[in-house]
């Protein structure tokens, strides 16, 4: 019996459409190659372009189209990123974003031996965006509560015991944030008592961003805040390879939406050269959220032997094929 899953797709702004293409290609192949799965793909609008047509940066049709698929795929927008990105987590309850950050064969200047994953909290923080602004000042406020928190630590120790993974480290800032972090902290300890056979230590979160590059083997399971998240998880991602490998996951209990961790690369946007590997590997954790484990598997074998071929690379890996050339050499290696 074949399993259908409605997936909808938001390719937004930028190389956002370009490498949504490249992964809904490589998606159709995987589903012709295998034959016990197949997609339906929902177009749906959202970011810049969706604004100066409609006025809506995320329209309601948007909203409600991912709440009815069975998982989204996200790849960026614009200047409206907080109009779209933003209530799309916080509306979902898109609770954790998940960010890997793993040495791939082959890359340039990157690290090897890296396997780190950053389970970071999406739906407070400074990111729910309360505060006030006069003309020459601004006030946010963060927002930091134990249901989110321990929820949250409870996602990184279930991960670690699922992945067999060794330790969790919560990374925080209650020396001086004790009101916010302290609490958070807190939540961390109090979850990781359920789980004594997973190691657990504490980081304060400037120490971390150090010691990250500098012994980054240590890391196994980070667990942070919201925007210390989206802070580290750039520098992980840097650590092996830039934005143009780093996928990620943003998911709820009931719904799950994967984007790459970059943006619309103005830079490069129309010239058809982004790396469309953060997109693809998206995709990948999109199938093992489904389930589809062994198809996932497939998607990063791909990737990995294109990788380790080393001949059909975008230009920010040190290649000079183009998005279309590697979506294609992935089809190929699915076959
Ligand atoms: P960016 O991620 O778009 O680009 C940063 C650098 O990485 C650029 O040099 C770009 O060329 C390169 N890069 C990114 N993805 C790449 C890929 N797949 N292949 C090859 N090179 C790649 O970040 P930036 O420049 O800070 O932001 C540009 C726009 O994207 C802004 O309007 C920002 O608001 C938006 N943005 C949206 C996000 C989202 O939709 N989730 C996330 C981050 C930024
Ligand atoms: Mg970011």
């Amino acid at each position: 019996m074949t399993r259908r899953y409605r997936i909808a797709a938001i390719p937004g702004d930028g190389i956002g459409p370009e490498v949504m293409s490249a992964a809904i290609s490589v998606l159709e192949e995987l589903a012709d190659v295998r034959g016990d799965l197949s997609f339906e793909f929902i177009e749906l609008q959202a970011g810049d372009q969706t604004k100066a047509e409609t006025g809506i940066a995320l329209p309601a049709d948007t909203l409600s189209g991912v709440r009815a698929s069975d998982a989204g795929l996200f790849a960026a927008v614009g200047d409206t990123a907080k109009e779209v990105v933003l209530p799309l987590r916080q509306d979902l309850d898109l609770y954790v974003n998940l960010r890997p950050a793993k040495s791939y064969p082959n890359i340039p200047n990157a690290r090897s031996s890296v396997d780190i994953v950053i389970v970071r909290e999406n739906t407070e923080g400074l990111y729910k965006r309360i505060g006030y602004q006069g003309r020459d000042w601004g006030v946010a406020l963060r927002v930091i509560t134990r249901q989110a928190s321990e929820r949250i630590a409870r996602f990184a120790f279930e991960l670690a015991e699922h992945e067999n993974r060794r330790r969790v480290t919560c990374v925080h800032k209650a020396n001086v944030l004790d009101s916010t972090c302290g609490l958070f902290v807190d939540a961390c300890r109090s979850v990781a008592d359920e789980y004594p056979h997973v190691e657990y230590e504490e980081m304060i979160v400037d120490a971390c961003a150090m010691k990250l590059v500098l012994t980054p083997e240590h890391f196994d399971v980070l667990v942070t805040t919201n925007m210390f998240g989206d802070i580290l998880s750039d520098e992980t991602a840097g650590l092996v390879g830039g934005l143009g490998l780093a996928p990620s996951g943003n998911i709820g209990k009931d719904h799950a939406i994967f984007e790459p961790v970059h943006g619309t690369a103005p830079d490069i946007a129309g010239k058809g050269v982004a790396n469309p590997f953060a997109m693809i590997l998206s995709t990948r954790m999109m199938l093992e959220w489904l389930g589809e484990r062994e198809a996932a598997s497939m998607v990063e074998k791909a990737v990995v032997d294109i990788l380790r071929d080393g001949k059909t690379l975008t230009p920010d890996i040190g290649g000079s094929a183009n998005t279309d050339e590697v979506a294609a050499a992935i089809r190929e290696k699915l076959n």
